[in-house]
């Protein structure tokens, strides 16, 4: 990312400095409307979906397995985002509905290009695609986590997100139309909040983890009754919140966050820990609200692992977005999860597959994958013939 260094932007960095190094959000008097999207759009970690793969290195055709074909060993995640075309869009996500029923969604060129972006799209548009789901032809957005929160962005976020993309390199780049076996309706969220909650406070937390920031989806998952149980971890036996596929061609549902590839080369699965831990009454509540803050930024466990060495996380914790967060964003959620109240429920451990894509795929959805699904999870899979530079 390149850093423009202007005169505001200097004298905030003497400001930080002087004030002992606090990381303060763009938004403080002095940062640009542009500037404070950009902040927005990193927390809010649009480029792990919406900035296609580096295709460099791929072994095209796909003669080997998507494991070999991968070979994702750099834990820094930002290292396979293809940095010479941030978000051109084109990303694709499996979503999975049973045997016989999928479909393939393909982030979009978020770009000003005018032809195979959003260019020629006003500001209103912008801000009704994300709030609501609908495109200027009135076509639906087909919308998972965290595209179902930006409903409760704020007016003056939305304008800064706008403003943010607008300020992106044009990249022409065409991507696939999306596909689901029905049509997905736009929502109607009614006029937005004029400004969001500032300043550090569970207000200020509760806007961002129901509006951009994805902890509470991650960290969840539904009881067999369907209603959320939040912050507690995710849980085997519901296979669609709170867990996640590591490995090169992972299948994924309807409201189902996170991505269809994750940097690990192998299959497993990873349910998000229970976090209310570390709050009220918890067996980690000793832990203070900076290593949370801590664990947030840099993806170091406030828990030692089993050697008594600093646990590090996987990179679908998203902290590698999450580096720059601001002092009072990360103090705020960390100091809101210190709030909550325990609630005992045990996540299993991370389940490696090795090789073994079948065996994971069975674990997950209880049945070997069907003839639907060896075609899109397969080697000619979509994902595949991304990795292989096309389209
Ligand atoms: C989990 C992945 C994911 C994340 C994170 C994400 N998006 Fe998207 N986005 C998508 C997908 C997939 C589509 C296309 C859906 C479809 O084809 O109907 C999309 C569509 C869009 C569109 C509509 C564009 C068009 O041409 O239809 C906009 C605008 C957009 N995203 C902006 C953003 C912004 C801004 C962020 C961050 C604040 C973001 N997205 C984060 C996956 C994501
Ligand atoms: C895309 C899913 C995802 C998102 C978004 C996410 N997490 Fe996580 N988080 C995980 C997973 C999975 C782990 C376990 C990683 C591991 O064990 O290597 C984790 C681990 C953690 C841990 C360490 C817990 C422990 O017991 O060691 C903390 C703390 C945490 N997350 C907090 C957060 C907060 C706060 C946010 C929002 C700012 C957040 N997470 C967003 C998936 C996510």
């Amino acid at each position: 990312m390149r850093i423009r260094f202007s005169k505001i932007a200097t004298l905030a960095i003497f400001a930080a400095l002087a004030s002992g190094c606090e990381q303060v959000a763009p938004d403080s008097p002095g940062g640009s409307l542009v500037k404070r999207g950009e902040y927005l759009a990193k927390i809010g970690v649009c480029a792990a979906c919406h900035t296609p793969p580096k295709t460099e290195g791929a072994n095209c055709p796909a003669t080997e397995s998507p494991i070999d074909l991968e070979r994702r060993t750099n834990p820094d995640w930002l290292a396979y985002l293809d940095e010479t075309r941030p978000m051109a869009g084109g990303v694709p996500f499996l979503i999975r509905f049973d045997a016989n029923t999928s479909g393939v969604v393909h982030s979009r060129n978020i770009t000003p290009d005018p032809d195979t972006g959003i260019g020629n799209w006003t500001d209103a548009q912008i801000k009704d695609a994300l709030r609501n789901g609908r495109r200027p032809d009135g076509t639906a957005i087909i919308r998972f986590p965290p595209h179902t929160f930006y409903e409760k962005l704020a007016e003056d976020d939305l304008t800064a997100l706008v403003a943010y993309l607008r300020s992106l390199k044009p990249v022409q780049h065409a991507v696939l139309p999306s596909k689901l076996p029905f049509p997905m309706p736009a929502g109607n969220a009614g006029p937005a909040a004029p400004t969001a909650p500032t300043g550090r406070s569970n207000e200020r937390a509760d806007y961002l983890m129901a509006s951009l920031v994805g902890c509470k989806e991650c960290h969840s998952h539904n009881a067999p009754d369907g209603t959320l149980r939040p912050f507690i971890g995710g849980d085997p036996s519901d296979p669609v919140l709170g867990v996640f596929r590591l490995g090169p061609d992972l299948p994924l549902r309807q409201n189902e966050q996170g991505l269809a590839t994750f940097p690990y080369p192998g299959y497993a699965l990873l349910w998000g820990p229970n976090l209310t831990e570390f709050g009220q009454n918890g067996p980690e509540k000793d832990v203070p609200a900076s290593e949370l803050v801590k664990a947030i930024r840099t993806g170091v466990s406030p828990e030692n692992d089993k050697d008594g060495r600093p646990g590090l996380l996987a990179h679908v914790m998203m902290w590698q977005f999450y580096k720059d967060m601001s002092d009072d964003d990360a103090y705020s959620i960390a100091n809101y999860l210190k709030d909550l109240n325990y609630v005992p429920h045990k996540t299993p451990p991370i389940r490696y597959f090795g090789a073994d894509r079948n065996g994971m795929f069975k674990y997950l959805f209880n049945a070997a994958p069907s003839a639907s699904d060896q075609a899109l999870f397969g080697l000619n899979s979509p994902v595949n013939s991304v990795a292989c530079g096309n389209p």
